[in-house]
């Protein structure tokens, strides 16, 4: 059995969409639910879940140290950013390198670095009259947003689209395909 932590800030839907596609799996389970902030809602999903979590402040996350030995200790695998917004500490990808996978809500190399996440990157892609957006799911490198791609899909953006309308088209992508991504990149591990 392979054991995926998820780490996320805010919300956590995509977490608990992981969570629930692979609960009925014999190769893979989430394990462990990783939180930047105390307040994030993902940890409440995360006891709905019966999910064990733990809240790392930005300190303990960007040291790394305790955090990766917790990971160790629950024979952790592989970790799985869903709306998780600190860049991750060389460390990290050291001792789980092409192991972390991330999930942007756009088409990268568009609309992403250094402070692009959630609705600032539907903002950004409909003040850029862009006609279409989509999500990418790439492995982790030292810079934001720069690791290899693994999986774009696209969505359609309309000029009568309202603020609220790309998010939500943007999130049913994200819900359909992040899983079974999640699953292939497991297997070419095995
Ligand atoms: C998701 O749309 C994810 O792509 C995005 O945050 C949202 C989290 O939603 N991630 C980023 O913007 C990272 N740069 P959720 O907490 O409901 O899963």
């Amino acid at each position: 059995m392979k054991n995926i932590a998820i780490f996320a800030s805010g919300s956590g839907s995509n977490a608990e969409n992981i969570a629930n596609y692979f609960a009925g799996s014999s190769y893979a389970q989430v394990s462990l639910i990783v939180a930047n902030n105390p307040n994030a809602y993902v940890l409440e999903r995360a006891k709905k879940l019966n999910i064990e979590s733990l809240t790392v402040t930005k300190a303990e996350f960007m040291a790394a140290d305790s955090l990766i030995e917790e990971l160790k200790k629950r024979d952790i695998d592989f970790i799985v950013l869903a709306g998780f917004l600190l860049l991750v500490p060389q460390k990290f990808i050291e001792a789980y390198p092409g192991r972390i996978v991330n999930i942007h809500p756009a088409l990268l190399p568009k609309h992403g670095g250094k402070g692009m996440y959630g609705d600032r990157v539907h903002q950004a892609v409909v003040e850029a009259g862009d006609t279409e957006s989509g999500i990418t799911i790439h492995l982790i490198d030292v810079d934001y947003d720069k690791g290899p791609t693994f999986f774009q899909a696209t969505c359609p953006v309309l000029p009568t689209d309202t603020p609220d309308d790309v998010p939500t088209k943007v999130h049913a992508r994200e819900y359909k395909h992040f899983p079974h991504v999640i699953e292939e990149i497991l297997h070419t591990l095995d």
